[in-house]
């Protein structure tokens, strides 16, 4: 890489090699988006040809309505064609002395194939739901493409997540068949996901409970709604014909995170999602044929979704997927699966790069990283620092690291800049990608000048991939995302602000959302967790900046129901199990203070920012608003000491 004022730039051997290497791209994006998308989506496969590229009735839009695909044709069949004897999926187990499972797109194909024919069987139709609550495993990925063989529409819970989580997701969607596994590894222990998924499915409409043999640990069993899915798919036949999807007809429903307690669905449809999710991953990793490809994300979550399991398919190449922690059973687990699959492109979040760089500065000088080209960042702002840590440490200076801003809506990446053209500057994550259009806009909806903070918005004609709705709830969907500016304006929810090259840094969430870790989640729903317990009468919950995880959860609770004789400690640690079995491990707050009363506006609003900001040290600002100021002054002292009876 060159440096040049502050930016870097690819070298021109680099240059040479990349799909995209020209700036005139942009231009031409610019010029018609529209036909640019259109370009693109002439480079997948369809069953029937778009009659409208585009079309616009704000804030619904739909892209090449009409046409007819299946997203697994472009991912199976049409690799069959050229590498059907390439490996396509590289499965490396948690435990270092376990085997690896390599299978090649033929073998994909024949199991993806198998498994559809088995769903059908179970009277799966198309546009059902289907959940999938499974592990890092090779039928995870085949659990997916099955469904969208035959246009059932799959819901993927993180298997980290609670029972209770997974049953409000279930019973949103009203899934009659959940896919799950016996156990999984994490950390050298067994997960027990069966009996979390058993528990998950009270109450829901739940029927037949699919169960993958992975960890071989003891289950408990009904006869009558459980399957082994190894028996499911025995006998089944090698294909299965693919369901003809319109364009607009959905693929999956995500959840994700918004601004009150209960997650909401995302909805993604089939033709678009294909366009974008194809050429984000072609372009931005600059993906060929020898290319071995490993995204660290979890299927359970939206990067996962493309970048693990779509877009490395589409683009016909191989593709790690990792069931363990990265840093399992020792902390240069990651270094070692890269050197020893010769990975190429690394795809991971900012809170794994800075563990890397806390256990083990010198790693590449330990590993043969060489074969790395291209690196990538994405889920949470990348600090200056670690950034230049992965930058020369982990890529030798030699490999762009394309710092990639989306989100679940987004369905794939839009702004990161190009590996083959540039410029890339720490902390800011680059240019929008060709052919989507953003601003930055103050409260009033006019554009800002660079440097300048305000709301990133994202404009018309939006991205293929751009959510169409929120699952069964059109207000929310309107409410989150075109109330703002209206209805032609796709609200992001982020604060960012551009340099002068226009390359735009993301400042953080404007909303409720916290990235902890880079999973996302709100403080809303963690309140509604730790309200849940009997003891407790209100709280809230701050994110807090953290060395590692970016972000943690902080709860303060009021709890005036307390017996006295019981032990804050007892109730603090109440609290943090709540949230474990709302939510699960992820979300487990890192402090809970007990405090008399909260900060709250005459009208009764709890005022999280002071509350954060008496954590960081930041400057109060305003506190005439407050009906209580006596609050912050106890709260200050509670900081300090701690609370007295803990
Ligand atoms: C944040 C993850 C800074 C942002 C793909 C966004 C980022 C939210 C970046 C979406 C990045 C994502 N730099 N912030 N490169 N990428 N974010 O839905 O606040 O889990 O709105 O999607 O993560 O999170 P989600």
């Amino acid at each position: 890489m060159i440096k040049k004022g502050g930016y870097y730039y690819p070298t021109k051997e680099f240059k040479k090699r990349a799909w995209i290497n020209k700036s005139s791209v942009y231009k031409e994006a610019k010029k018609n988006p529209v036909l640019f998308w259109e370009k693109l989506a002439k480079e997948i496969f369809w069953r029937k040809k778009w009659k409208k590229v585009f079309s616009h009735r704000p804030p619904y839009f739909k892209w090449f309505s009409g046409g007819k695909l299946n997203i697994t044709e472009n991912c199976l069949d049409k690799n069959l064609e050229e590498r059907k004897n390439k490996v396509a999926l590289i499965w490396e187990p948690e435990p270092v002395e376990e085997r690896e499972r390599v299978l090649t797109y033929y073998d994909l194909y024949r199991q993806v194939n198998k498994f559809a024919n088995a769903l059908k069987k179970l009277g799966v139709k198309k546009r059902d739901r289907v959940g999938i609550y499974l592990p890092m495993i090779p039928e995870a990925i085949i659990s997916m493409l099955a469904c969208a063989r035959i246009g059932a529409v799959h819901t993927v819970v993180f298997s980290a997540f609670s029972p209770t989580a997974l049953r409000i997701r279930l019973q949103d969607t009203q899934a009659k068949i959940l896919i799950t596994a016996d156990g999984y590894y994490r950390r050298g222990q067994i997960i027990n996901l069966k009996q979390n998924a058993d528990k998950g499915i009270k109450e829901t409409k739940v029927r037949k409970l699919i169960v993958v043999q992975r960890a071989g640990n003891e289950i408990s069993w009904k006869a009558n709604k459980d399957v082994w899915y190894e028996d499911l798919v025995k006998n089944e036949k090698d294909f299965c014909p693919a369901e003809v999807m319109d364009s607009e007809e959905l693929l999956f429903v995500l959840y994700t995170s918004g601004s009150t307690g209960r997650p909401k669905g995302t909805t993604h449809v089939c033709g678009g999602y294909s366009v974008q999710a194809k050429f984000t991953g072609k372009w931005i990793f600059d993906l060929h044929e020898d290319d071995i490809f490993w995204s660290m994300a979890d299927i359970g979550w939206i990067t996962g979704h493309t970048y693990t399991c779509y877009s490395p398919l589409l683009n016909g190449i191989t593709f790690i997927i990792f069931e363990g922690a990265p840093d399992w059973p020792t902390p240069d687990r990651w270094a070692q699966i890269i050197e020893k699959y010769g990975v190429t492109t690394f795809y991971t979040a900012p809170t794994a790069i800075r563990m890397f760089a806390k256990y083990n500065g010198k790693i590449a000088k330990k590993y043969k990283l060489d074969s790395l080209q291209i690196l990538g960042s994405v889920g949470e702002p990348i600090d200056e620092s670690a950034w230049q840590w992965y930058f020369r440490e982990v890529g030798e200076k030699k490999c762009p690291i394309v710092d990639t801003w989306w989100q679940t809506e987004t369905g794939g990446i839009l702004i990161t800049s190009l590996p083959g053209i540039g410029p890339f500057k720490p902390a800011f994550t680059g240019l929008p990608f060709p052919g989507i259009k953003f601003d930055i806009f103050n409260g009033e909806g006019e554009s800002l000048s660079p440097r300048k903070v305000g709301d990133l918005v994202l404009l018309p004609p939006f991205a293929p991939g751009l959510l169409r709705g929120v699952y069964k709830n059109p207000k929310k969907y309107l409410k989150t995302y075109w109330s703002q500016y209206g209805r032609k304006i796709y609200f992001t929810s982020d604060a960012a602000f551009k340099d002068k090259k226009g390359l735009i840094r993301i400042v953080g969430r404007v909303d409720d959302v916290i990235k902890v870790a880079g999973h996302r989640l709100t403080t809303g729903e963690l309140e509604a967790a730790i309200n849940l317990h009997p003891n407790v009468t209100e709280c809230a919950v701050v994110g807090i900046p953290d060395k590692i995880k970016g972000e943690v959860p902080v709860a303060f609770v009021v709890s005036k129901k307390l017996p006295e004789a019981r032990p804050l400690a007892i109730l603090k640690k109440e609290i943090v199990d709540q949230v474990k079995k709302e939510i699960g491990p992820i979300a487990l707050p890192k402090k809970v203070f007990i405090v008399k009363d909260l900060p709250k506006t005459r009208s009764g609003k709890i005022m999280r920012r002071i509350l954060k900001r008496l954590f960081t040290g930041e400057k109060l600002g305003d506190l005439s608003t407050l009906a209580n100021p006596g609050t912050v002054k106890e709260i200050k002292k509670c900081l300090k000491v701690g609370d007295k009876r803990s």
